[in-house]
């Protein structure tokens, strides 16, 4: 075995001298010796274009490697994953599935909406995040609870009210509408009702920022006064008991309601004042920053105040560009596909890589400090969320560091020309195109 690795890699020690670089740079720094064969030059472009073209029959083929299905086949998961099916080369080891389709989550229909969810029991990987697309029609309720995770939201369509009361009393509500967010500090108690004006009610992403969460393990009203005995409810409340002869005997959960009047005539008065931070955040309104390939927007406990355990960056990546090689120094990142269609490589280190790809309403996680990129391989504009348990939005861009580290030492490293590593931009790319 050591033989072969030794053959194996000689003919590329003593076959390929470095040719003196005919580059601009007249730096002496010793050419950098290669101790390791060179990879590949192989693109290991994304075959999605190829599987999508009309009569298509994907295969589990690249280049040499592989060979055709002779038995069963699930085409439409194919098509949807053609890096999972014939994944590029540079795929090593094995990360845990990355992947969660809110497609495949168990659904909850109750009359007035439905709520299906992705947490660590779906997606192991996902330790830190857990999330919920829920649909309130017009007028339902999600009732009013608490939970001990906090609760970012997302609207994906429509609009809805929220409510909220803090621990001195002081309460909030809102109206929330398509692109803007709302967030529940841990154990504040909250409602979210379905408005009936630019959609039948709302549909919103939930994050929470415990992997375990679990929708169904909520503290409701309605669930908590069931098992209270009813002498306390009326000793607490200090009313006759028969005034309790109607409370729901378990929980409501979700449940129709009446489509509520103007915000100004549903705002109940507060002697104690309001939340000194809104619950809510209008990041419709923010203007994204442009990027060669793409926008990107942010919203943090920077601008959003109160937003300190789950932040968001909403990312457009055009056709053919990409999010750049980057990763966040200690936050994990739960993503969720808004439009279009992506692939992204984790990178775990120890030679392990994985390669995943994602459409309208996927999730992706990666873990803190995960090497990874996000490309548009389809051709309509790739929109996503990058969701993170932190409080400041924060990423290392590979460009960026090796722009910034002195460029004989990267050519040793990567043996590029001085001058192509000497023009690299020092602002972040971020979206490169
Ligand atoms: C890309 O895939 C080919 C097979 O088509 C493989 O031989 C090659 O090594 C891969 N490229 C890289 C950079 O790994
Ligand atoms: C919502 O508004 C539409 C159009 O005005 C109306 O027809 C419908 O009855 C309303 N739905 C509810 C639940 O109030
Ligand atoms: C959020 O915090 C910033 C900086 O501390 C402050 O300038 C701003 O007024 C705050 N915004 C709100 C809505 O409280
Ligand atoms: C470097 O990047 C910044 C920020 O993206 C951009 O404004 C600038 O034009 C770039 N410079 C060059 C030389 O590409």
């Amino acid at each position: 075995m050591q033989s072969f690795l030794l053959l194996a890699a000689l003919p590329f020690a003593l076959c390929t001298p470095l040719q003196p670089r005919q580059d601009s740079s007249t730096s002496s720094a010793a050419q950098p010796t290669p101790t390791v064969p060179y990879a590949s030059d192989d693109p290991n472009d994304s075959f999605w274009n190829q599987f999508n073209q009309p009569g298509a029959v994907p295969q589990p083929e690249r280049g040499n490697t592989g060979g055709d299905i002779l038995a069963q086949d699930n085409v439409p998961l194919d098509i949807e994953n053609p890096d999972t099916l014939a994944p590029p080369s540079t795929d090593e080891g094995d990360i845990p599935n990355s992947k969660w389709p809110f497609s495949l989550s168990h659904n909850r229909l109750q009359d007035g909406g439905w709520a299906r969810q992705q947490n660590v029991n779906s997606m192991p990987i996902a330790t830190a995040l857990a999330g919920v697309d829920m649909r309130l029609k017009a007028g339902a309720y999600r009732e009013l609870h608490w939970h001990t995770a906090s609760e970012w939201s997302y609207v994906l369509a429509g609009s809805c009210r929220i409510t909220a009361v803090d621990q001195l009393g002081r309460n909030y509500i809102a109206d929330i509408y398509q692109g803007d967010l709302w967030y529940f500090p841990p154990g504040i108690p909250h409602s979210i009702q379905g408005l009936n004006d630019t959609a039948d009610g709302c549909e919103f992403l939930l994050v929470f920022d415990n992997g375990e969460f679990s929708e169904d393990d909520t503290f409701l009203l309605t669930d908590w006064l069931a098992h209270v005995p009813k002498e306390v409810l009326a000793k607490n409340f200090q009313l006759d008991i028969s005034l309790f002869d109607h409370i729901p005997g378990e929980e409501l959960y979700i449940f129709p309601g009446v489509v509520p009047p103007p915000i100004d005539q549903d705002a109940v008065e507060d002697p104690n004042g309001q939340v000194p931070e809104p619950f809510s955040y209008a990041f419709s309104q923010i203007q994204p920053t442009a990027y060669q390939g793409g926008s990107v927007k942010i919203a943090d406990s920077r601008t959003f105040n109160i937003s300190t355990t789950i932040i968001a960056a909403e990312v457009t990546v055009n056709p053919g560009a990409m999010r750049e090689l980057h990763w966040h120094p200690t936050e994990p990142e739960w993503t969720y596909f808004l439009e279009g269609n992506a692939r992204l490589t984790s990178f775990a280190a120890s030679a392990t890589a994985r390669t995943f790809n994602y459409q309208a309403g996927d999730i992706a996680y990666v873990p803190p400090a995960y090497g990874h990129y996000i490309e548009n391989i389809g051709d309509t504009t790739v929109k996503y969320l990058e969701i993170f348990n932190a409080a400041i939005y924060q990423d290392i861009s590979l460009t960026q560091w090796i722009s910034l580290t002195p460029p004989e030492m990267v050519q040793a490293h990567l043996q590029l020309p001085l001058d192509v590593i000497q023009s690299f931009n020092k602002s972040k790319a971020t979206v490169v195109y």
